[in-house]
């Protein structure tokens, strides 16, 4: 068994290095897409959690340009703005966003918490950082706009997603091939964004 779930690993690692991707996180993303079609030519997209940038290397292939924010540096890429920034401090990452684009398209995020190894700590960081990516997408998603967020599953993960769906007319979890096995990991996917609610 153990062997089966790393030649699947090695599987999509010697992929991503032979077609040219940063990452193999790649193909969770084309097959979010594949699937539910959540980006289209021409969008302006916010990837959060976007280093070492695979995630916006499928974005330009889908001939769409994005804003890209990590703690970390991202390498350039054409059609990519890149801000340094914490996704949980989400006013400062709302601001730099709306300086660059007012509305976006679609936010996609793929971040994670560094794994402690304490299972309630790890799911509840996850779902802190989930959160504040929900809290971005409101503030700078156009109405009509999608979004996409990676959260490790427990016991928060329910009552999240019915957060989701209080914003979005379509909610769905998904699971995508090339997620690891043994991962807990699970992506929300949300479509038709409500648009903002007056105070
Ligand atoms: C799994 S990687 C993303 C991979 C990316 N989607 C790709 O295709 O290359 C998760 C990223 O989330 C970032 N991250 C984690 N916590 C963050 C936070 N609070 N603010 C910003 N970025 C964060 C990490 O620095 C890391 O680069």
């Amino acid at each position: 068994m153990k062997d089966i779930v790393k030649k699947q690993q090695d599987y999509y690692y010697r992929k991503a290095k032979f077609e040219g991707y940063r990452s193999r996180a790649s193909y969770k993303l084309l097959q979010i897409q594949e699937r539910y079609r959540v980006v289209r030519r021409g969008d302006i997209v916010v990837d959060l959690g976007a280093a070492p940038g695979g995630w916006l290397q499928v974005i330009r292939h889908l001939n769409a340009t994005a804003i890209a924010v990590d703690l970390q540096q991202i390498e350039p890429l054409e059609g990519v703005t890149s801000i340094r920034a914490d996704i949980t401090a989400p006013e400062t990452v709302i601001k730099k966003i709306q300086e660059i684009k007012g509305q976006v398209d679609v936010v996609i995020s793929d971040a994670a918490p560094n794994l402690s190894g304490v299972w309630s700590l790890d799911h509840a960081r996850s779902i802190d950082i989930s959160r504040s990516a929900l809290k971005i997408a409101t503030c700078v998603l156009k109405t009509g706009g999608n979004f996409v967020v990676k959260v490790f599953q427990g016991d928060l993960f329910d009552p999240f997603t019915r957060e989701v769906g209080a914003h979005f007319s379509f909610v769905k979890a998904f699971n995508p091939r090339a997620s690891r096995k043994q991962s807990a990991e699970i992506y929300i996917v949300a479509k038709r964004y409500a648009g903002k609610r007056e105070a």
